[in-house]
């Protein structure tokens, strides 16, 4: 059984005593859940006085990326090292938005999948088509190709610190969100690929989360596809009310 993963990213938003405000209401909210691993991603400047809110908390953090190196002259550049000593477990890698405004590559964030887990994070790694791929009928061929290169040379042992995170990216801070059905044919499709490249354990046991538009009320429906292990929320994760209730439709 896949344990679900709800995480939000907070993206560029949140001043520091705005994202300690957040969590300390979050954390109440969900003081009694069980059965869900719940994580937030702040910006980094807030990713340590967010750490000490939640302090003996059920919600754990993460950062939002990471740079491939322990320190050394990469100047506005974040270290897997500094997210875990700032009290983070986790980093996204492969945001779309990093893909587009960035430029970041399949080869790239490979390498700092593996270094990320190297230094003892877990990563939640973000694939997804653009409409312009879905229209012209190039989805699967976008999402094998990600996966491929993406997490390649990967062992089993290190799959158990990753979770693919599926977001088409015309479905994120559009309040279009996939369909369950979309949803679940993309994640079994995903699913079919990590049975391919690495064998039916590690398939059967990387959870994939759903991440576009996912709302308090869109959230139940997604979750109960069987391929949907857990979301990654942009908009409604930033009020407390919204992302508890998600992690509350989650529960299924
Ligand atoms: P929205 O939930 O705002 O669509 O953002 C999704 C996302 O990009 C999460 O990483």
């Amino acid at each position: 059984m896949r344990k679900p993963l709800v995480a939000g990213n907070w993206k560029m938003f949140k001043l520091i005593g705005e994202a300690v405000d957040t969590v300390n209401a979050l954390k109440s909210q969900v003081a009694d859940v069980t059965g869900i691993e719940i994580v937030v991603c702040p910006t980094f400047t807030a990713l340590h006085p967010v750490a000490q809110a939640l302090k003996g908390s059920n919600v754990a953090i993460g950062g939002q990326n990471i740079y491939p190196k322990e320190n050394g002259a990469y100047t506005g550049e974040i270290s897997p090292q500094m997210l875990l000593d700032a009290g983070c477990s986790w980093t996204i890698i492969g945001h779309s938005e990093r893909r587009q405004y960035f430029k970041e590559t399949d080869a790239f964030l490979n390498e700092k999948i593996k270094f990320a887990l190297g230094a003892g994070l877990k990563v939640m790694f973000c694939i997804g088509e653009t409409l312009e791929e879905r229209e012209g009928g190039k989805m699967n061929d976008v999402l094998c190709r990600q996966v491929t290169h993406g997490l390649q040379g990967l062992s089993a042992a290190q799959f158990e610190q990753v979770s693919v995170a599926y977001e088409p990216v015309w479905a994120i801070g559009t309040g279009v969100t996939a369909s369950p059905a979309q949803a679940e044919e993309a994640h079994a499709f995903v699913r079919s690929l990590l049975r391919d490249q690495f064998g039916a354990d590690v398939a059967e046991g990387v959870r994939i989360q759903y991440g576009g538009s996912v709302k308090p009320d869109n959230a139940a429906e997604l979750m109960a596809q069987p391929n949907v292990d857990g979301s990654l929320v942009g908009g409604a994760s930033l009020k407390a009310d919204s992302f508890a209730a998600i992690v509350k439709a989650s529960l299924c």
